[in-house]
């Protein structure tokens, strides 16, 4: 286990809990100021933890691991150094499950292409694309439409109770949705970054977050949301991504929608994708994005590997 915040916690906890039916065990894990743990009997949920064994191929030696889980602290600038990590465990033989997205934002048709070289798995570990990933035999995804960001839904809920970005900001902080500056969710980055990696997923766009046209919702006003009400009508920083004959098409823009539209249906930790097929029509998921289902969302994809 590469990182041991919320996500790396929720994991081990939820792996000790099904170890009678289904034996995974914890056979190191990788902090940043807390140091390296090894047992390979399996880690307890609290370990001791020695001094740090970095870089992380000597940490991957000493842990001698089938799956590397990546549950790092996401770097949107450049996903680093997760990107490493996921490299140096395909190098090794090792498997991959992550829940960072960063190196699927920037990197996702190398790494991809390496876990393949190295006859290795490399799974995301996410609800969100769980669910981009539905069973539609011979169907063929040609866009999507999606609210991706649960701190930005938050900071827009915020503002429709007549309350400040900041916070919604607060609550999603609060939630474990959110850190670091609140621009990064008010000016869509969050979005541009998730919508890059669907992209990047769905149609081997080849995209980083930054080449996402993108706008923000940091112009919205308690008012402006008041006066939609009376209207019936919503904001919702929506994603828009389309396979089209000159390539993908790639927008985060705050929508005026309609109240009763699925895209305005996210509640707290939730996010909305739309998929729109050629076979199937439109297809959509509502899930939750928190840590324990994103830890759910990494136990299924190392049940499914060890299966
Ligand atoms: N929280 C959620 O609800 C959620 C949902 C979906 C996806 N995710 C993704 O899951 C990942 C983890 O999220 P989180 O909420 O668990 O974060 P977190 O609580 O902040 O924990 C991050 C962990 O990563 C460790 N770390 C940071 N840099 C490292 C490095 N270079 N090498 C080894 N370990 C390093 C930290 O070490 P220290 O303990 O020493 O600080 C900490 O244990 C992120 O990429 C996030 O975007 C989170």
């Amino acid at each position: 286990l590469a990182g041991y915040g919320r996500v790396g916690l929720a994991l081990h906890r939820l792996i000790l809990s099904q170890r009678a039916r289904i034996p995974l065990r914890v056979v190191g894990i990788q902090t940043l100021r807390h140091g390296s743990a090894f047992d390979q009997r399996g880690l307890p949920l609290d370990p001791e933890f020695g001094p740090l064994v970095a870089p992380i191929g000597e940490f991957l030696d000493r842990a001698r691991p089938e799956v590397l889980v990546e549950a790092t602290t996401l770097q949107p600038a450049t996903g680093e150094p997760a990107l490493e990590h996921l490299l140096a465990a395909f190098e090794r033989g090792r498997h991959v499950v992550t829940a960072n997205l960063g190196p699927v934002a920037h990197a996702y048709a190398v790494v991809a292409h390496t876990a393949q070289r190295s006859g290795v798995q490399f799974r995301i570990g996410l609800p969100l694309f769980q669910a981009a990933r539905l069973p539609l035999p011979g169907a063929k995804v040609a866009g999507f439409r999606a609210v991706l960001s649960p701190a930005s839904s938050l900071m827009l809920d915020a503002l429709r109770a007549g309350r400040t970005l900041a916070d919604g900001m607060e609550a999603a902080r609060t939630l474990g949705l959110a850190e670091g500056d609140a621009s990064y969710y008010a000016d869509g980055w969050d979005a541009a970054l998730q919508a890059a990696a669907l992209a990047n997923v769905l149609f081997d766009a080849r995209i980083t977050p930054l080449q996402v046209n993108r706008r923000g919702i940091a112009q919205l006003t308690p008012e402006k949301l008041d006066d939609l009400r009376t209207r019936h009508k919503t904001v919702a920083l929506v994603a828009r991504g389309r396979l089209t004959t000159a390539g993908v098409s790639l927008r985060v823009r705050a929508e005026v929608l309609d109240v009763h539209d699925p895209l305005a249906s996210t509640r707290g930790a939730s996010s909305v994708l739309l998929l729109d097929t050629d076979l199937a029509g439109t297809v959509g998921s509502v899930v939750d994005s928190a840590a324990e289902q994103t830890a759910y969302a990494l136990f299924r994809e190392l049940v499914d590997i060890a299966g």
